[in-house]
């Protein structure tokens, strides 16, 4: 099984928060960074997020002011027709199986079949995307964490058909980003949101019940467990939706009333509530 291992370009689908963080630390490792997104003016907002992140690290001295002005200069926005010229393409569209399935066998027409795709997914399947993707062997997760440029993990998901070869060179690929890859098999929720999720969940559930407010349940974390933010104020950052539907593919594909999703979290996402993204979540951020 053959595949291209040697990368000056990357392909990077979805220009949101997660696509944004992926181009730019690809950009800082030095590879040339195909943007795609379909929908307008994101690749020109996540470009302009990257900009304003190469300069906030470059003015915390985390980077050399060379290092950003090159990574900036390596992001090129493109159609998805010109992905056909990335040596691996990484996916971070919205985390819909059926936009997933669509966009991965539109690119298997594209894209040449020794080029590895690579999925951000949070909780869908890996081997189930990778059935659909033309090169099942050459299909493999790599699941960044936000915010990208500033956290240390890659969990590596490893599908059921994925090629070990693929997995070694995806392990060594991370560590070229300044990365710390950890493999993981694909099953519900890996682990970092098997267990980060239900955390979060529950911290929904004693805010539901009263137990204390927001702010209290997030100190409570922070203090007495060292964790840098709370559960709550993480939930806003990582988009309650985001959070509902994880929770929804642990409670199907586990099975188990413990991943049951708070009803309140349900009740804020159909409310609008998703967190920093729509301006308010469990704490405000209208004015920021
Ligand atoms: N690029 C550059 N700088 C950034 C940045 C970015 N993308 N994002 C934040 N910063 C900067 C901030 O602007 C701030 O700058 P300042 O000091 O000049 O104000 C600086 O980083 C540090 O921010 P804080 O002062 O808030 O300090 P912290 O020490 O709290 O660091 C944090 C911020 C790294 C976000 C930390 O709070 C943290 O680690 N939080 C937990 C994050 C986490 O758990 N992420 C994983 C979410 S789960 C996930 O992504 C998986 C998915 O599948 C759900």
């Amino acid at each position: 099984m053959g595949f291209r291992s040697e990368l000056k370009t990357v392909g990077v689908i979805g220009a949101g928060t997660m696509g944004a963080g992926i181009a730019q630390v690809f950009a800082q490792a030095g590879r040339d960074v195909l943007i795609f997104d379909e929908f307008p003016g994101a690749i020109e907002r996540g470009v302009a997020g990257i900009g304003k992140s190469l300069e906030k690290l470059a003015s915390k001295g985390k980077i050399g002011a060379e290092v950003a002005a090159s990574a900036k200069a390596r992001l090129k926005p493109c159609s998805l027709a010109d992905m056909r010229g990335a040596d691996l393409v990484v996916e971070a569209i919205i985390e819909q199986p059926a936009a997933k399935t669509r966009l991965f066998s539109q690119l298997a027409e594209i894209v040449p079949p020794d080029v590895v795709f690579a999925s951000n997914t949070s909780s869908i399947s890996v081997s189930e995307l990778a059935a659909g993707s033309g090169r099942a062997d050459r299909f493999i997760g790599m699941h960044f964490f936000n915010p990208v440029p500033l956290m240390s993990l890659v969990e590596v998901v490893v599908a059921l058909q994925t090629a070990e070869p693929v997995v070694e060179f995806t392990m060594a690929l991370a560590k070229e980003l300044g990365k710390t890859p950890l493999r993981v098999k694909d099953h519900p929720g890996f682990v970092s949101n098997r267990v980060l999720m239900p955390l979060i969940n529950e911290a929904i559930a004693c805010y539901s019940d009263g137990v204390a407010d927001a702010e209290t349940i997030d100190q409570v974390m922070k203090l007495g467990m060292n964790h840098p933010m709370g559960p709550l104020a993480l939930a806003d950052l990582i988009g309650l939706d985001v959070c509902l539907l994880i929770m929804e593919v642990l409670q199907r594909d586990l099975g188990e009333d413990r991943y049951r999703p708070t009803p309140l979290l349900r009740t804020m996402v159909r409310a609008g509530r998703l967190g920093r993204k729509s301006g308010r979540g469990f704490y405000s951020y209208e004015q920021s």
